[in-house]
């Protein structure tokens, strides 16, 4: 649809029609950007992987995912904290909108890799979580951040929030499964409960045992994993 199209229909429209499907656009415009923030998010980290995988053969970053929140699950937070739904809201209160996920290889490349994202001149760390040094009580493990990061418009440069949540493939393994069968369930059982704490303790002690497999292979044939 060109501009004189559009402006023609909007003023058969009722006022509020047209009121509704600007909200609709501006809610599409803010999606948007959040989708373009994951994208900087994500090459960066892509990029820090070739990096380190050129310089020293080391692989620090397994996988990485990405998502959006959905609109139902951005209503359902708002409502949940007692905030009106709306896009500013959303904006004001919401940091999960984009999320990234970085799924590494070891504990400690986890820290270095959010360390090298976070001291990024272009990239501002609002918050962090280390579920890692403190697990939740569930035995819940990951490292999340909070950063903000530019993203360049065709007039204007934006600063958008993206969660980054860094996990082991032991940590991912046992909170994907944990968040379908469990979290926010709204059931309760101890000795369920008691089982996949222990699962996720098992897991930490894998997470262990593997970085000291690897520090051990390291110093025989000093070579980079
Ligand atoms: P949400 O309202 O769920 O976003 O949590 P929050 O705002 O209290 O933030 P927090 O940093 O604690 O958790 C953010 C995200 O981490 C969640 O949306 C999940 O993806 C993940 N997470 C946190 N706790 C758990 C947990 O106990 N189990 C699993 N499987 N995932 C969790
Ligand atoms: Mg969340």
């Amino acid at each position: 649809m060109n501009g004189s199209e559009k402006h023609y229909l909007e003023r058969l429209l009722d006022p509020e029609d047209r009121d509704m499907i600007e909200k609709e656009e501006h809610f599409s415009q803010v999606m948007m950007m959040y989708s373009c923030a994951i994208r900087e998010v994500q090459t960066k980290l892509e990029v820090l992987n070739d990096d380190l995988k050129s310089r020293y053969q080391r692989n620090p970053i397994h996988s990485i995912k990405s998502r959006i929140k959905k609109p139902v699950g951005l209503a359902k937070k708002l409502r949940k904290k007692g905030l009106a739904v709306s896009v500013d809201s959303i904006k004001g209160n919401i940091n999960d909108v984009a999320g990234v996920r970085v799924i590494c290889s070891f504990v400690d490349d986890i820290y270095t890799i959010s360390e090298m994202l976070t001291s990024q001149t272009d990239i501002t760390l609002i918050s962090q979580k280390d579920y890692i040094e403190h697990p939740k009580p569930n035995g819940y493990r990951s490292l999340h951040l909070i950063v903000e990061t530019p993203i360049f418009l065709h007039d204007q440069k934006k600063l958008m929030k993206v969660e980054v949540q860094f996990r082991t493939i032991a940590m991912d393994f046992w909170a994907s499964l944990e968040h379908r069968i469990y979290y926010k369930k709204g059931k309760d059982n101890q000795a369920l409960r008691q089982e996949l704490k222990d699962c996720a303790d098992i897991s930490a002690q894998l997470d262990l045992r593997m970085q000291a497999i690897r520090s051990a292979i390291e110093n025989l044939s000093l070579i980079h994993i």
